[in-house]
């Protein structure tokens, strides 16, 4: 497996790794001005793709993870875990954030398995799923 900075052209298989970027116009802008900024970042198996995550240092300066999509046939075989790994080395700041629903159990397993610790936690994103937020010193 191969984690590469994505670009323009990988929009389609981005697509296809997560469902609802064909379905969810805000979803398909996010990514697609992801990508104009150069914050995508793309797993890569046999010429294919089949994990995605969105990291920047737009968090009060600090690098976060946006989002983490592996393609659903692909799961629990390491390819979340090697795109977090990818990122914590392009990491300027001392932590990396980020954040997942309080009902997301796989991903806050990954980022428990991975050193991630709670930092707090914002009501009223998602009515009655609130927003946990992890960190990790990376540097
Ligand atoms: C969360 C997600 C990105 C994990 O990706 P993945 O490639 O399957 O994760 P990995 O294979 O790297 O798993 C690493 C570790 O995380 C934990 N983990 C991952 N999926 C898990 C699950 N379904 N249940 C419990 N623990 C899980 C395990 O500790 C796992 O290690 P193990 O397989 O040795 O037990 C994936 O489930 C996904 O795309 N979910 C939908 C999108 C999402 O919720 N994204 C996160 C918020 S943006």
């Amino acid at each position: 497996m191969t984690v590469r900075r994505a670009h323009i052209g990988d929009i389609d298989a981005i697509a296809e790794v997560d469902h609802l970027a064909g379905i969810d116009e805000e979803r398909t802008r996010f990514i697609r001005k992801s990508l104009e900024k150069e914050s995508v970042y793309v797993a890569i198996e046999e010429d294919r793709i089949n994990g995605y995550c969105i990291f920047d240092h737009s968090f009060f300066s600090r690098g976060f993870i946006s989002l983490l999509i592996v393609h659903p046939e692909h799961r629990r075989r390491g390819i979340g875990l090697e795109l977090v790994r990818f990122v914590e080395s392009l990491c300027e700041s001392e932590r990396l954030f980020t954040s997942t629903n309080q009902s997301n159990k796989p991903m806050q397993s990954l980022l428990r398995k991975m050193g991630y610790k709670r930092s707090g936690v914002v009501d009223d994103l998602d009515p009655g799923d609130p927003e946990v937020f992890f960190s990790k010193k990376v540097k």
